[in-house]
């Protein structure tokens, strides 16, 4: 294993270190002397300290030493003006930034592009300066989105990545464990802190059988999503393992691993194979395929590891499915959805049809789709809903343009946009239907809540393979099932559309396409990072307060929101993203979408100073102006979605002291923590119901210690005074985070 193996072409000094990790690995199988997990064995080989570290499955925390960190457009402002007030003079861990959010499709690829690059100006100067001060890979606009590049280039099997996005998890196509944070877990690895995870449990799927047909890997996480639903997978990890697995392309397993994220896994992955092997050759690595051959033992599960729960998946009776509206977890397979449709009245005709994402933006996918689409025009009929193409990278868009797919599609009578997120995070400007206008879309991405793709809420959003997309856009309705149904050529006569079919990588290799890379200068100390200080889309970041030290009285209850509050609640996307990288300005998003229980309406709430009812930020700002802290009251999973942590500097910004909910998604929570704020949990759920919007209540912050629950002294608007029990994650270091005001207080003062 003592071999120096490049961790990419792109980087000089950076080497897989197999050794080190089966050194670290043999010293925690001495200890824990059980059969391990493939993902136990990522984590534990990169131990801050495996001979010291307490191993106990979702309990202890782990000390982790990640190999790589990689952030999109979005959440890298923030991250960087984070590591900024660091005062580093450069990342201490390989970090790449991409460019893929902020790209809004209106008409098409280049001139969307255009447009992006002259809109985002400040914010690609600042990043691309900052990239190449600190040392970091920039991907510019265009390049693709960043799950797609990782997966071409950056992901190795038994990695540790963390990646400030939650769909990371896209790189478990490679065997590696990639894993979705906030900005601010990102800048302690790049500041050279381990990163801290709470040991995680682990969910076995086992895949029997073979695909086939129309079912494709899509249909497993769909499947999985299902069964799990969106909260089945918090603090855990899925891992997928069996005879099955081989029967899937590495991109397909990417696919499956990326949309773990909608069952709040923490990662998913699948263990290093031969598909992996054909993979990591077609994108020039082979020495790490080599390289992994070589370590290939400990690149899976040992025989009788133990999960704490086992799936299994019989792959040759799996059919294809689509999920939603609304939600990824609502499972139909396609045989049942056209009653589906009927019985909820979902509107029936398919308005649009998107394929692509960092979902499923693979070759394969485009190849199948394709085959698909040629079928109708070789029928001599095309899409009867708008159909929408957005290619996951560069050098995806440049090889289906070479080997035909895209001139596929354009014939087809789809639109390609640009290489980014584009209509997946609210990019979009749609005009073919009126916001407030029920109506359906079908896409192959991953998410799929209540106005995410278009900022329409009654737009009903359902996820699927790119296969069903296409086939579905053909019909134009939702009551179509091309296993089963017949369509109609231009003459009228009954046809039955083929299975898709076509090769999983390109057999005249990837064209690279436009170089849309930019390396870190040799000599840094001269580039200047670019901030305006008359800018209202980046702002150099305020240290918070530190805690005073006392119980918190009287504080008003700011909004007590009722069922979902996703982070596109807390912190909403779309336009907003113009602001991520400035604080007090995107604070006027702040819980717009949650619903308020004393109205059942979004973003109106009662000021309990005025008697008015207001904006959500507009009162969290009167309060903060007169000096009153304040505290959300949540539910089930509060802050599930994405890693933003927006949703946690916002209300940490506009004053607000805790967050008390049912439960939290782990990702919300930790950067809740990370911002000084307290993310708390009612020991008894049932209590959320005793607590009403207008009660005011007391925060007995003084005994917040590990392990211990906390008080909370709730008095009602009428009615006697009375106590609940708080529960809390904190561990000691994340406990200083509270008393300095934030980890990154807590940081400057170690580097002080
Ligand atoms: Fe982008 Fe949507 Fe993926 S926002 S990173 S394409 S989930």
């Amino acid at each position: 294993l003592d071999k120096k193996v490049k961790q990419n072409n792109w980087e000089e000094g950076n080497f897989i270190n197999y050794k080190k990790m089966s050194e670290n690995l043999a010293v925690v199988r001495s200890r824990l002397n059980r059969p391990l997990t493939f993902a136990e064995k990522i984590l534990y080989s990169h131990l801050d300290d495996p001979h010291g570290q307490d191993i106990q499955r979702g309990v202890s925390y782990l000390k982790l030493r990640p190999d790589r960190v990689a952030c999109q457009d979005a959440t890298a402002q923030m991250a960087i003006l984070q590591f900024m007030s660091a005062g580093m003079p450069q990342v201490a861990n390989p970090t790449t930034v991409h460019c893929d959010h902020l790209i809004e499709a209106q008409i098409g690829g280049e001139k969307d592009l255009e447009r992006a690059v002259s809109i985002n100006k400040e914010v690609y100067d600042f990043l691309s300066s900052a990239c190449a001060k600190y040392n970091i890979g920039f991907w510019r606009p265009g390049s693709g989105i960043i799950h797609q590049i990782l997966l071409e280039n950056y992901a190795f099997p038994g990695g540790l990545l963390i990646g400030t996005d939650s769909h990371t998890p896209n790189a478990g196509g490679l065997g590696m464990c990639a894993i979705g944070v906030g900005g601010a877990d990102a800048v302690d690895v790049m500041a050279n802190l381990s990163w801290e995870l709470k040991a995680p449990k682990f969910i076995g799927v086992k895949l029997t059988g073979q695909m086939s047909g129309w079912t494709a890997p899509k249909d497993i996480i769909l499947k999985v999503a299902g069964i799990l639903t969106v909260k089945g997978g918090t603090g855990a990890i899925v891992e997928y393992h069996g005879p099955g697995v081989d029967s899937i392309s590495a991109t397909g397993m990417g696919t499956i691993c990326n949309m773990g994220a909608e069952i709040g896994a923490t990662t998913s992955l699948f263990p290093f194979n031969d598909r992996m092997y054909e993979y990591l050759a077609a994108t020039k690595r082979t020495a790490i395929g080599d390289y992994a051959r070589d370590y290939a033992k400990e690149l899976r599960q040992d025989e009788g590891a133990e999960y704490d729960q086992l799936i299994e998946i019989n792959l040759s009776e799996l059919e294809p499915h689509i999920n939603g509206p609304f939600t990824p977890d609502l499972a139909t397979p396609i045989s049942k959805f056209s009653q589906a449709v009927k019985d909820n009245n979902w509107p029936e005709d398919l308005k649009v049809g998107l394929i692509g994402s960092c979902t499923n933006s693979s070759y394969e996918d485009m190849n199948r789709a394709a085959s698909i689409a040629r079928d109708a025009l070789d029928h001599g009929i095309k899409a009867k809903a708008a159909f929408v193409v957005t290619p996951g990278s560069e050098q995806i868009r440049a090889t289906i343009a070479r080997d035909g797919q895209l001139q596929t599609f354009e014939e087809f009578g789809g639109v390609v946009l640009a290489n980014a997120c584009g209509p997946c995070i609210g990019q979009w400007d749609r005009k073919d239907v009126k916001k407030g206008t029920p109506n359906s879309i079908l896409s192959s991405y991953n998410r799929n809540f209540t106005g995410r793709n278009d900022g329409n809420p009654a737009t009903h959003s359902f996820v699927t393979s790119p296969d069903l997309v296409v086939a579905l856009s053909i019909a134009g309705s939702l009551h179509f099932n091309p296993l089963t149904d017949k369509l109609k050529d231009k003459d009228g006569n009954e046809f039955m559309l083929a299975a898709p079919g076509g090769e999983s990588l390109p057999s005249r290799g990837y064209d690279p396409g436009n170089d849309t890379y930019q390396a870190p200068p040799a000599d840094r100390a001269a580039v200047t990072v670019q901030v305006a200080p008359t800018s209202d889309r980046l702002q150099v970041l305020q240290p918070f307060q530190p805690w005073d030290g006392k119980d918190a009285l009287d504080m008003p209850i700011l909004i007590k929101a009722q069922g979902k509050t996703t982070t596109d609640h807390i912190s909403m996307a779309g336009p907003w993203l113009k602001y991520r990288g400035h604080l007090d300005n995107i604070s006027n998003n702040m819980l717009i979408g949650a619903i308020n229980e004393a109205n059942g309406e979004a973003n109106k709430i009662r000021n309990f100073t005025t008697d008015e009812w207001d904006a959500v930020p507009a009162v969290a700002r009167d309060y903060k102006a007169k000096g009153i802290k304040w505290v959300v009251i949540g539910d089930w999973n509060y802050g599930e979605g994405s890693s933003r942590e927006h949703a946690a500097l916002e209300p940490r910004h506009l004053g607000g002291l805790a967050i008390i909910t049912r439960s939290f998604a782990r990702i919300h929570e930790t950067n809740l923590k990370k911002q000084g704020m307290l993310p708390l949990t009612f020991a008894d759920p049932a209590d959320y119901d005793k607590i009403k919007p207008e009660d005011k209540v007391d925060l007995l912050c003084t005994e917040l210690a590990v392990g211990k629950p906390m008080t909370l002294r709730v008095h009602p608007k009428d009615g006697e005074t009375f106590d609940i029990k708080l529960n809390h994650t904190f561990n000691e270091p994340q406990i200083e985070w509270f008393k300095n005001g934030s980890a990154l207080n807590t940081m400057a003062k170690k580097n002080a």
